[in-house]
């Protein structure tokens, strides 16, 4: 990779600033400054440093964000806030992106990420992955909504659902469903589909990740490194260098 990918990708500077940086003397290279910024390195084994600073190089970034209600799951909107904005400059030039949606009303976890890979299989039907929500409902459930959630709601036209856990608390009109896949609006239908109507919903956990309490709406940190395993490991990805 060139140094001054490197040095861009590390921090805030663009690329025409770390360009600059390299060529004003800035950089410095296993001990030795270096001025050009096409220098090969090879962010596993080399040191570099910045004013003096160590540059800390990450392949991929991965992040947990408890996303405000009002946000869109998208990567940029023209008329909407989105999750991006919420993100600093050097996290939105990775070209960071939520792994899956949730509603625009929806709140609690996204995973951010710019590994399309582990991305692409967390989401896959086929990898089983659970997804965690609490909920409040207008109204009591019935007695047989757990069962007709175990058993597979049709929620449209040859749409079926996988099986899914419903677990109301004792009064019937709030609790948690655990999902293994991700159709558009799934909650919202599949309470439509039994007469009822989800008031609030909050992702609570994503592939056994749950989100940081500490987290206020619309705050993010990075995954912690068991976490990367967890998210890896459901995804069924190798562990990147
Ligand atoms: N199901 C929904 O209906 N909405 C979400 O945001 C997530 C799951």
């Amino acid at each position: 990779m060139r140094l001054d990918k490197l040095i861009s990708e590390c921090g805030t500077l663009s690329r025409k600033e770390a360009t600059a940086a390299i060529r004003a003397g800035q950089a410095i290279l296993n001990g030795v400054v270096v001025r050009e910024p096409d220098r090969k390195v090879d962010p596993a084994c080399d040191a570099v440093t910045l004013c003096g600073a160590p540059l800390v190089y990450r392949k991929y970034i991965y992040a947990m964000l408890n996303k405000p209600a009002g946000y869109v799951s998208a990567t940029d909107d023209r008329s909407l806030p989105y999750v991006l904005e919420l993100f600093p400059p050097e996290y939105r030039k990775r070209g960071l992106f939520p792994v899956g949606r949730l509603d625009r009303d929806t709140t609690g976890l996204l995973v951010m990420t710019d590994d399309g890979q582990t991305a692409h299989r967390a989401l896959s039907p086929r990898r089983h992955v659970e997804k965690v929500y609490s909920f409040t409902c207008e109204s009591p459930l019935p007695e047989n909504a757990e069962e007709r959630f175990r058993l597979g709601l049709k929620i449209g036209e040859g749409e079926e659902c996988k099986p899914a856990t419903l677990l109301p608390d004792e009064s019937r009109t709030a609790g948690t469903v655990t999902l293994t896949e991700g159709k558009y609006h799934q909650i919202k239908r599949m309470f439509e589909r039994i007469g009822n109507k989800i008031t609030s919903l909050k992702r609570e956990s994503f592939a056994g990740i749950p989100l940081d309490p500490t987290l206020a709406p619309g705050a993010w940190r990075d995954l912690t490194e068991e976490e990367i395993k967890t998210l890896l490991a459901a995804a069924g990805t190798e562990t990147p260098e």
